[in-house]
């Protein structure tokens, strides 16, 4: 079976024009913490969108919130014109939901998960077990379909969260992380099928906290923190608009590391320390020259171009992996 055929049965929006995800003001509180405080968003219909923030940054919740899990406090929420708080049952239909901890039935075979998921969201039988095979072969996970949950690697786990989400062709899928916790190869191999699926024409929103996925995958995202969207545009513009040119990395080995700082401070250049990695950024954005610094003992020193990371420290003035 071809891609393409494997993907037919993805429902074209056909709702009103415009946005298909639509988030006005969305607030939740929770005791005494504005866990989202009143973000505005909005998601085109077949666009990749990213929430990019670190723990606690409120990812999760607005998820929640957009699934029907969480209570909206303030502020509108819509998916494909519908209002998420009046008919969350209507959102259920058309959207898949990956949530951030897998939610598989560990007591059950890969194919079981599949299929009475399909049963559960209304399909008839002879339904769920064609669209259980269409995704089984999509992601691959047809030799593995008898295995139980619990003998699954965490990529395929993934994975199959992931298939069940599509089980009832949905126009648009909420993934909370990805590939968090995934090893480097099974993390590519999500993406690569979460870039099918777009091509397929399915709108995504994703959480992530690596910047490196956001960059990949997102045709726009926003970056959250503390609840708030700090600013949102293509990984591009944000890019250009908040992160320097070029970043100076030297890589210093421990011995080396006092001399290291002392030659930055005696030249007035300022850097940031991250384990074994000082990073210096220049005025206007460009590294400065450090070829002295080669000199040094333990001392590699590379250059790269700004990317999102750099962006979330101009924003906030911290690094995205602090949490
Ligand atoms: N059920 C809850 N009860 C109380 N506080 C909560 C609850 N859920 C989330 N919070 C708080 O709301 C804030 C946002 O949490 P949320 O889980 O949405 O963040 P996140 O961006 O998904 O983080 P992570 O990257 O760790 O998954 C945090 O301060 C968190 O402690
Ligand atoms: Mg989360």
């Amino acid at each position: 079976m071809t891609e393409e055929s494997q993907l037919n049965g993805y429902r074209q929006v056909n709702a009103t024009p415009g946005s298909l995800i639509r988030a006005e003001g969305l607030y939740r509180k929770y005791k005494n913490i504005a866990a989202v405080d009143g973000i505005t968003f909005n998601v085109e219909p077949g666009e990749t969108y990213g929430l990019l923030g670190p723990n606690g940054a409120g990812k999760t919740t607005t998820m929640r919130m957009l699934s029907g899990l969480t209570p909206v406090d303030s502020g509108t929420l819509t998916v494909a014109g519908i209002d998420v708080v009046q008919d969350s049952r209507s959102v259920r239909a058309i959207m898949g939901v990956v949530t951030q901890h897998d939610g598989l039935d560990t007591g059950l075979t890969v194919y079981q998960n599949l299929f009475l998921y399909g049963f559960l969201i209304g399909l008839s039988k002879s339904c769920a077990a064609k669209r259980t095979d269409e995704v089984l072969e999509f992601f691959n996970l047809r030799d593995r379909s008898k295995a139980n949950v619990y003998e699954l690697s965490g990529g395929m786990k993934r994975r199959l969260a992931i298939a069940r989400s599509l089980m009832g062709s949905p126009t648009v899928i909420v993934l909370d992380e990805p590939s968090t916790g995934l090893d480097p190869q099974s993390r590519n191999r999500v993406w690569e099928e979460l870039a099918i699926l777009k091509d397929s024409g399915v709108t995504v929103l994703l959480s992530t906290h690596y910047m490196e996925e956001a960059a990949t995958l997102c045709d726009r995202l926003s970056i959250m923190d503390q609840g708030k969207i700090l600013d949102e545009g293509t990984p591009d513009q944000m890019i250009l608009k908040h992160a320097p040119k070029e970043v100076a990395q030297v890589r210093v080995a421990p011995g080396s590391l006092r001399r290291v700082r002392d030659y930055l401070h005696k030249h007035e250049i300022s850097f940031r320390e991250v384990g074994a990695l000082i990073s210096v950024t220049g005025a206007e954005g460009v590294a400065p020259d450090l070829s002295e610094l080669d000199e040094v003992d333990g001392v590699r020193t590379s250059y790269r171009v700004g990317n999102l990371e750099d962006v979330f420290l101009t924003l906030t003035g911290r690094e995205l992996r602090d949490g």
